[in-house]
């Protein structure tokens, strides 16, 4: 089939390349040229595990072709995906701004009857005010269907995700928009939901949200171990070997970040607010959020007493491992905690290091160039992101290294028996 995808992002990248990469003819459009130029010729803007070999693969075949022309691609496909930015705003709404703009560029060049597939994460209710734009923007009054079709893919394991997928939502009102969109997905071989508009745009809000929800409760009751004594790790395993549970994201640590969490449990509220159902049980689970954060602070107070002009090492900035992005990353916000109260921290991440800089957001802390290198001379140690690296450092001699040997876990990556085998004193999050 012959796909346009708007918006060369996380999500618009990933879809292009894995609808390519199973034999559909895709026309990627993104209005950032530097961008298109680097993408025809084979590189690629984020890192992302297998992205880069299918890109490649695919624009040398001739299936993957990149422009800045929105009429070029939406002259060229039957299905037109908008996979644009939904940025968050300052109370907690969805700025659809680039969704508007996007719906007026396609109404301004629809001559035939398209599929118009809203990709991007947006509140309810979205997909119907594309509709209504469209339309009013059409001069031609060419006939076109709107979709939902949420994404569920993760950074770090997009590509598996996007190609293995667990289900396919696709929320339509039209025979003829659905049979084609179960076309698209066919070589997927993954389930497939069909929905109304509104309950697709509800499941990708609902699905972020129950998953933060899971982060939080675990979170909240490694308070309660640490209060008693009882180690949550062994909790986790427990509730989670019941089916009905499952033991995902039931990993306690300092907090949930990234590009999608924090958004979308904003924007789940602001839209639950505006539809008069307000959402408290999602307020609390961003309470909890940020409550983990201020107690693993208050565990590194407590032992160093004054964090001013203490050398502090930290390891890990982007917001969870195998991916370079330190959007709302809570390991970048431990690091301007400890700044702001003095220390000298330094930071080492495999991947994240080139946009901490790029973006300016670690301003003040030092960058090593190995877990080692950070730890020299530090006398304390913090883990932020539970990259696997980190589990692999040799503890003897990251011992030697250190002014004083102690580590705090905020991912509880390492094991503690070992690690105070070895003479550290370790701290974890809901483990005594
Ligand atoms: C998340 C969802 O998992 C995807 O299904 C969804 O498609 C995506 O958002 C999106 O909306 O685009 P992602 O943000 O890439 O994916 O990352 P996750 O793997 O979900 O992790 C989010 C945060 O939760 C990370 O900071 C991670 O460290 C934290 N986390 C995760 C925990 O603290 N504990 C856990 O047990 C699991």
């Amino acid at each position: 089939m012959k796909l346009c995808i708007i918006g060369s992002g996380y999500v618009g990248l990933v879809s292009g390349a894995c609808f390519a990469e199973v034999g559909h003819h895709v026309i990627c459009v993104d209005n950032d040229a530097r961008k298109v130029e680097m993408l025809r010729a084979g590189g690629i803007p984020i890192y992302e595990p297998g992205l880069e070999e299918i890109v490649k693969r695919n624009v040398a075949s001739g299936r993957l072709e990149f422009t800045t022309s929105t009429e070029e691609g939406v002259d060229g496909s039957e299905i037109v995906f908008i996979a644009v930015p939904t940025p968050p705003q300052a109370d907690g709404s969805v700025d659809l701004s680039y969704i508007e703009k996007v719906a007026r560029e396609i109404a301004g060049v629809l001559k035939e009857y398209r599929v118009i597939v809203d990709k991007s994460t947006v509140p309810v209710k979205t997909g119907e005010k594309v509709a209504d734009t469209i339309r009013r923007y059409n001069k031609a009054g060419a006939d076109f269907d709107v979709v939902s079709n949420p994404e569920f893919l993760r950074e770090g394991c997009a590509v598996p995700d996007l190609m293995n997928p667990d289900r396919v939502v696709i929320g339509g009102n039209s025979e003829r928009a659905i049979a084609l969109m179960r076309r698209v997905y066919e070589p997927f071989m993954a389930p497939v939901i069909v929905t109304d508009i509104n309950s697709a745009e509800l499941i990708k809000h609902a699905a972020n949200s129950f998953l933060a929800l899971k982060i939080s409760y675990i979170n909240a009751v490694a308070q309660v171990c640490e209060a008693s004594g009882a180690d949550v790790e062994k909790v986790a395993d427990g509730i989670g070997s019941d089916k009905r549970i499952g033991r995902n994201f039931l990993n306690a640590g300092i907090g949930y970040g990234g590009s999608c969490f924090p958004k979308d449990i904003a924007a789940f509220i602001a839209i639950s607010d505006q539809l008069g159902v307000p959402f408290n049980l999602l307020k609390e689970v961003q309470r909890i959020n940020r409550t983990q954060r201020d107690r693993f602070l208050a565990k590194i107070r407590e032992a160093l007493w004054v964090l001013k002009d203490k050398k502090i090492a930290v390891w890990g900035i982007t917001f969870k491992p195998d991916t370079d992005d330190v959007r709302t990353s809570v390991a970048v916000d431990v690091i301007n905690d400890l700044l702001k109260e003095g220390a000298h921290v330094t930071a080492y991440d495999p991947k994240g290091m080139e946009k901490a800089v790029e973006f300016k957001l670690i301003d003040g802390a030092k960058l090593a160039s190995s877990p080692l290198e950070a730890a020299q001379g530090a006398e304390a140690l913090i883990v932020a992101t539970e990259w696997k690296e980190f589990d692999s450092v040799d503890l003897a001699e990251l011992k030697a290294a250190m002014h004083t040997p102690l580590i705090f876990d905020g991912r509880n990556l390492l094991d503690p028996e070992r690690v105070r085998g070895f003479g550290f004193t370790y701290l974890s999050v809901g483990r005594s």
